[in-house]
């Protein structure tokens, strides 16, 4: 069976509601009846609501682009998994690598979220990839075996069912530097490999691996047309309702 891939947008610290709003009314007839793939949109905490209105009723699913791992708590300035269902979230991104460079989270708050994410049933896309420092050293694998290894932590076989990875080569995240797609299917097939080791071979053949950095519509096709690559994850070339249809288009 070929994986469905899923198409996502992280629009990151973008739009306001109206513009949210606006995306989400242009964007929906473009895509209808696109039921290739599933169709993500992770918009900051405070458009959520508005964003899963607009979409209510479509095939477009919402997500957060950060939980924390707490049920609730004295936690300033964070969202709880609760909090998000509440407003009709499904999705979460874990450990972007902004998160990871600019936030503080290690493996282990990566692997904290994962397990309240999974516990509350929702669908987590776990980010990993390395920075250019460490591809030009030769440590590609070995890091992502790392934060593969730690994002895992404790996690079984059913509990990874909903388990999504984005692949996303710190080089290549808002610089308009795209992996190949051959360095995509070889960083790719090295996540899929790790997850077989830790959670089972049937696991990792249904496990949906996104590649992200600087996806366009004009190196979509090379990329998510590839067996390996299930999907896309997209941060500049989502916010723009062309240009993402372009991509989900691929
Ligand atoms: P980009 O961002 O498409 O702008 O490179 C991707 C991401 O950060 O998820």
């Amino acid at each position: 069976m070929p994986r469905k891939a899923l198409i996502a947008a992280n629009w990151k610290m973008y739009k306001t509601p109206a513009e949210a709003k606006a995306f989400v009314e242009a964007f929906l007839p473009l895509v209808a009846g696109h039921t290739r793939d599933e169709i993500a949109l992770f918009p900051s905490p405070v458009l959520l609501p508005t964003v899963i209105a607009a979409a209510a009723g479509s095939h477009v699913a919402v997500g957060a682009q950060n939980i924390h791992f707490a049920e609730e708590g004295a936690y300033t300035g964070e969202t709880s998994v609760g909090q998000l269902k509440a407003v009709g979230g499904t999705h979460t991104l874990i450990g972007h690598s902004e998160r990871r460079q600019y936030f503080a989270e290690t493996d282990e708050i990566v692997n904290k979220k994962l397990h309240t994410a999974l516990a509350h049933g929702l669908i987590p896309v776990v980010c990993v990839g390395e920075v250019l420092a460490e591809r030009e050293a030769g440590q590609t694998a070995a890091v992502l075996k790392k934060q593969i290894a730690g994002a895992l932590a404790g996690i079984t076989a059913e509990l990874a069912a909903p388990l999504v990875i984005a692949y996303e080569p710190v080089w290549a995240i808002g610089t308009g530097k795209t992996a190949t797609p051959e360095i995509a299917v070889e960083a790719h097939k090295i996540i899929r490999a790790e997850v077989a080791k830790l959670l089972g071979a049937p696991v990792a053949e249904e496990l949906r691996i996104l590649y992200g950095g600087s996806v366009k519509p004009d190196n979509a096709t090379a990329l998510i047309g590839q067996e390996e690559i299930d999907g896309a994850l997209v941060g500049g070339a989502s916010l723009k309702p062309d240009s993402f249809t372009a991509i989900v288009n691929y």
